[in-house]
C-alpha cells in the first residue's frame, strides 16, 4: 500500500473510532420516556403520537442554584428525558453556572467531546491530553469557545468577580460524567486506602479524611 493510501486509510480508522453516537436509521426517534425496555438509547414513541412539545424543552432558562452546592457550581443537562426528540440524535447541551470562586472539578465525559460557549463571567478551563499529561489552559471571556476532546480529563473555575455561565454542547446525546473526586474517593464500596494512598502519594489517613469530607465509604 503507498504510503499516502495508508495514511489515508489510518485517518479512516481514527474518524470512524472517534464518531459519537450511532447513527440514526430513521427521521427521528422521539424517545417513549415511559418505557421499560432497556436498548442502547431509548425506544421510539410511536410517530403518529410525536408532537412539537418533543422537540422543545425551557430547562436552560433557569440558572442554577450555585449556593446549596459544595464546590459553587451547578449543570443542567438536556437530555432525552425532559427533551425526547434529542433521542439517538448524537447531540446535546448543558447550561453551567458557577458562583465567583467556584470550580467543577476535574472530570471526563466519556462518550462526548465537548464544546462550550461562555456566555458571561470569565472562566479558567483546562483539559489534560493523556499522552504526555500536557495541560491545555485558557482564561475565557463572554463569547470565547473552548473545546474539550472526547474523554480527556478537564475542569473549569470561575476567576471573575460576577457569576459566570457557560452553554455546553457535547456530540453524544449522553456523553457521561465521572467525576474524578467521586469516583475515586467517593466510591461504594471504596477503593482500598493503600491502593489511592500510594496512587496519591499521600498517606492512608490522609485517604481517610478525603473520603470522609467528599462522603466516601471506608
Ligand atoms: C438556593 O440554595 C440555598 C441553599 O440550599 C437555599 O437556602 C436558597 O433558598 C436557594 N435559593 C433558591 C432561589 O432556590
Amino acid at each position: 500500500m503507498a504510503l499516502g493510501a495508508f495514511i489515508l486509510f489510518l485517518l479512516a480508522a481514527v474518524m470512524k473510532g472517534m464518531r459519537g453516537d450511532s447513527e440514526l436509521l430513521q427521521d427521528f426517534c422521539v424517545a417513549d420516556t415511559k418505557s421499560s425496555v432497556f436498548t442502547n438509547g431509548l425506544p421510539c414513541l410511536d410517530p403518529a403520537k410525536v408532537t412539537a412539545q418533543h422537540f422543545v424543552t425551557s430547562v436552560l432558562r433557569t440558572p442554577g442554584n450555585t449556593s446549596g452546592t459544595p464546590t459553587a457550581a451547578t449543570f443542567i443537562g438536556v437530555n432525552p428525558q425532559n427533551l425526547p426528540g434529542l433521542n439517538t440524535l448524537g447531540i446535546t447541551l448543558a447550561r453551567i453556572d458557577i458562583a465567583p470562586g467556584g470550580i467543577t472539578g476535574p472530570h471526563i465525559h466519556p462518550r462526548g467531546t465537548e464544546i462550550s460557549y461562555v456566555l458571561k463571567g470569565k472562566i479558567l478551563a483546562g483539559f489534560v491530553e493523556p499522552r504526555a499529561n500536557k495541560l491545555f489552559s485558557q482564561t475565557l471571556e463572554a463569547g470565547d469557545v473552548f473545546v474539550v476532546p472526547k474523554g480527556a480529563l478537564h475542569y473549569a473555575a470561575n476567576v471573575g468577580d460576577t457569576d459566570a455561565v457557560a452553554i455546553n454542547a457535547l456530540s453524544s446525546q449522553n456523553p457521561g460524567f465521572l467525576y474524578l473526586p467521586f469516583a475515586t474517593f467517593a466510591s461504594t464500596p471504596g477503593i482500598p486506602k493503600d491502593i489511592l494512598a500510594k496512587s496519591f502519594a499521600i498517606t492512608e489517613a490522609q485517604v481517610e479524611q478525603i473520603k470522609k469530607t467528599l462522603g466516601g465509604g471506608s
